[in-house]
């Protein structure tokens, strides 16, 4: 994503990759609709959009009285906060945004639009920083040679730039280490193929797509030696929300010895959550399970469910790679350490 001209451009991830075309979006309200409808996606990328959609509300307003302007920032942010139920960092950037009018003393309307606009700046400039330090951290978890698995998309496309768990592969291979990488197609929006594959490709990390119904088999065929993915929530206990199917892989994982990592920054954790069953799974349209690029594959009419995330519980997880260093089990105490230590 980029701020250009007032306005934030934004790649379109649902024409990816056989369209790499941008969005301009000039209002709060554009950018929630972005967001819901899965132009921008990932959970850190839509912290950053968030952030910049509570700047344009900020831009627009035609108010110069301090009050009412913060009353259509509340607004905005209350419709940018409505688009997606699941990823924390929604909440956590939109949070963070509020924070500068709170602390921004008797600032008047002027000050307060170019305070948050820079706040969205730093929001998006930061997040790629903690993503290249997490791909230090977790890069040394992978073995020369590794083959690992990933599920959907935790790369530069669904963050600020450079990803979480695909930082971690990308540090891994700017290290040197000859790596490849099986990346699940994580249906029903295809996420793996369109967008993991794509990324990989254009940086000529080595990259096999496979259906997601094959990990199994190949971790029975001794194929994987880890898996890596990214998170939308982790809860003060270290369960984790991320794409629907993630769960299966960590059950698979556990069931053949594969370490099985998350990678996600500061910016996922919940610690207001005490458990994965207190998060809230955002439920999407079943016409993204009966069809694919608009074509009907199921019979009409046919019941569906189509729950975007599951929850993996703590104890399935053999490290969570963050920004702050690599947290190991029990993860209510690695977890709490790192907020301690952060003074948050
Ligand atoms: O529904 P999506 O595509 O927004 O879901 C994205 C994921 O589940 C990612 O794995 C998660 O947000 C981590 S992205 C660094």
């Amino acid at each position: 994503m980029e701020w250009c001209d007032d306005r934030l451009l934004l790649l379109d991830q649902t024409r990816l990759p056989l369209e790499v075309s941008y969005i301009s979006c000039s209002t709060a309200e554009e950018v929630a609709e972005a967001i819901k409808t899965m132009k921008v996606r990932g959970a850190p990328a839509i912290g950053a959009a968030a952030a910049y959609g509570l700047a344009l509300g900020a831009l627009r307003s035609q108010s110069s009285d301090r009050k009412t302007f913060l009353s259509e920032i509340e607004a905005a942010a209350r419709i940018l906060g409505a688009t997606r139920p699941t990823a924390v960092n929604l909440f956590w950037a939109l949070e963070r945004m509020k924070g500068v009018f709170r602390d921004a003393g008797e600032a008047g309307v002027p000050e307060l639009k170019q305070q948050l606009l820079e706040e969205a700046r730093l929001i998006l400039q930061e997040d790629i920083k903690m993503n290249q330090r997490m791909g230090k951290f977790g890069s040394q978890l992978v073995p020369e040679g590794a083959r690992i698995l990933t599920h959907c998309n935790a790369g530069a496309l669904a963050t600020g730039g450079y990803g979480t768990a695909l930082g971690v592969i990308r540090a891994a291979h700017e290290s040197g280490k000859e790596i490849q990488v099986f990346a699940d197609e994580t249906r029903p929006l295809l996420q793996g193929a369109r967008l993991t594959a794509w990324e990989l490709q254009q940086d000529n990390i080595p990259v096999t797509l496979i259906t997601d119904n094959m990990a199994g088999y190949l971790m029975k065929k001794g194929m994987i030696d880890l898996a890596v993915v990214g998170a939308d929530r982790i809860t003060a206990n270290g369960d984790v929300a991320n794409k629907i199917g993630t769960y299966t892989v960590a059950v698979l994982c556990r069931e053949h010895g594969i370490p099985f990592y998350v990678a996600a920054p500061f910016s996922t954790i919940d610690m207001n959550l005490e458990k994965g069953d207190d998060i809230t799974i955002e439920e999407r349209e079943g016409s993204e399970v009966t069809t694919v690029f608009g074509q009907q594959i199921a019979p009409q009419g046919i019941r569906v469910l189509n729950p975007a995330f599951d929850v993996t519980p703590n104890h399935l997880v053999t490290a969570i790679i963050t920004d702050r260093g690599v947290l190991r089990p029990p993860y209510k105490d690695s977890l709490q350490k790192i907020f301690i230590d952060s003074g948050k």
